[in-house]
């Protein structure tokens, strides 16, 4: 298979240092509106990479949920790999590939966990068969047969048929509070613009261009 071949340039125009806003935060808001009028599929999937304790990174795609000055907010399973390894090592990164838009954004930061009521909160507001399914799977565990996992979510679909689901004490939120937020813009003969955000005070970002 020829991959050397498959190349394109990356002509949606540049990134300059004064149409950036000061907060990584109003930045990235720009971005993500512009990603969901430009249609890219998924636009709120994002990489999460994570470190085990003996150095080993691992990554997986969840979705954002939230973001505002504390940070970005994604939710799973407290007992998954991730979760695991998040409890050993709070360091986290996030990244989203938005190919449509020549443009990538990375996040550096803490993970930390939501409260109970935030998580209670978006947990109640998703469709019944995702509540389900969140109780009914052990993320990241061996699973023997797919057979045992269905059998498990209709038993709990019976048992919740007439009720309100609970809510299960192993699913919720992570927030990551970012310490560096890097801005990509593609640009022509791989001449990229790249700015990188970084925390230099409880409040304040210090701004500098990178190379690409
Ligand atoms: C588009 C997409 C969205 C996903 N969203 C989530 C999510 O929001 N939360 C989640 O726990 N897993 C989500 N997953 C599944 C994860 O990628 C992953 O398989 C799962 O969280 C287990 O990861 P872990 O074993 O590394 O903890 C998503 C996968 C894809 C492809």
């Amino acid at each position: 298979m020829d991959l050397e071949s498959l190349r394109r340039e990356y002509l949606r125009g540049g990134l300059s240092r004064d149409e950036l806003a000061e907060d990584p935060f109003e930045q990235f808001s720009a971005w993500m509106q512009q990603a969901i009028e430009l249609e890219i599929a998924d636009p709120t999937a994002m990489t999460v990479a994570t470190v085990s304790k003996d150095g080993q990174p691992s990554q997986r795609i969840v979705l954002l949920k939230h973001f505002d000055e504390r940070g970005f907010v994604f939710y799973t399973n407290y007992g998954s790999r991730k979760a695991d390894e998040l409890n050993a090592n709070s360091k986290i990164s996030l990244h989203f590939p938005w190919h449509t838009a020549d443009r990538q954004v990375k996040v550096c930061g803490e993970a930390v966990k939501v409260s109970a009521a935030e998580s209670f909160k978006y947990f109640t507001s998703r469709p019944t068969g995702s509540q389900i399914a969140a109780i009914a799977s052990q993320q990241s565990r061996v699973l023997t047969s797919r057979t045992l996992l269905l059998n498990q979510f209709e038993s709990l679909k019976q048992k919740f048929h007439n009720g309100e689901i609970p809510f299960p004490d192993f699913w919720g939120g992570y927030r990551v509070e970012p310490k560096e937020v890097e801005f990509w813009q593609g640009g022509e003969d791989r001449l990229h613009d790249r700015f990188r955000y970084l925390r230099s005070g409880d409040a304040s970002w210090s701004i500098d261009r990178l190379a690409p």
